[in-house]
């Protein structure tokens, strides 16, 4: 059967990974979580004190970029794969608060981006791949065949966020959570370069009410329809 490819960007926590990794794991595709390739790079910034609350050195992190090696591994106790950095297995740092208060900087980095693109479409190439972040169906993918949107209201995605967190151990206060989620969700859409925007052809979903399940089975049922087609 043909296989297709499925771009699913929205807002920070609107369950995207979750959705996506659901549908790779339902028809045997490719799950690429490109926010952990941008977060990786934040991580590296941060192990460099390139980046910290108050200073950025972009120009010495665009110079550091050739340094910058990201790579996936499957692993199958997960069943997905997960990050490394330059070879070590960096999955669970990069999802910190720390990371997540810095990491919208970071990518609105143009020479950051064309990096990071240029490896989202060569692991993209041969189709059969779900890949989310901010700019899949825009910029990306705007070829793929199926494009989703995923919304919902800023405090239902905080509160996703922080039992996230505190299911980690991670000591961390739900303000502090909320703020980082709508700062992301203000520079992540006004960056000059690939601001998150919906695609004209992507459909929205807005599962602030709905269930995981709900939420598979409806873009499940998507992606059954555009298979069928091309039979
Ligand atoms: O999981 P969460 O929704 O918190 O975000 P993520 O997908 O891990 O992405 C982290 C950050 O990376 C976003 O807030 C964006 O600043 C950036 N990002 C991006 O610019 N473009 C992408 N395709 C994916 C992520």
């Amino acid at each position: 059967m043909k296989k297709i490819t499925i771009a699913i960007d929205g807002f920070s926590s609107t369950g995207k990974s979750t959705l996506a990794k659901h549908l790779a794991n339902h028809f045997g595709y490719t799950y690429v979580d490109s926010g952990a390739m941008y977060r990786t790079v934040t991580l590296y910034a941060m192990q460099h004190g390139l980046i910290d609350e108050n200073n950025f050195d972009k120009e010495k992190l665009i110079s550091h970029l050739k340094n910058i090696e990201i790579s996936f591994i499957f692993n199958k106790a997960l069943g997905f794969a997960e990050v490394y950095l330059n070879g070590v297995n960096v999955e669970n740092e990069i999802r910190s608060l720390e990371v997540s208060n810095h990491v919208s900087k970071v990518a609105a980095v143009s020479e950051v981006r064309s990096k990071l693109v240029e490896q989202q479409h060569k692991m993209g190439k041969n189709k059969g791949v779900v890949m989310d972040g901010r700019d899949i169906g825009t910029v990306v993918f705007p070829d793929a065949e199926l494009k989703l949107f995923l919304t919902a209201s800023a405090e239902t995605r905080a509160k996703r966020r922080f039992n996230e967190l505190k299911k980690r151990g991670d000591n961390v206060l739900f303000e502090d959570v909320l703020k980082n989620v709508e700062e992301r969700d203000y520079i992540d859409s006004h960056r000059k370069d690939s601001p998150l925007v919906k695609a004209d052809d992507a459909k929205e979903i807005d599962n602030s009410n709905m269930t995981k399940e709900d939420q598979f089975e409806i873009a499940k049922n998507l992606v059954d329809k555009i298979l069928e087609s091309q039979k």
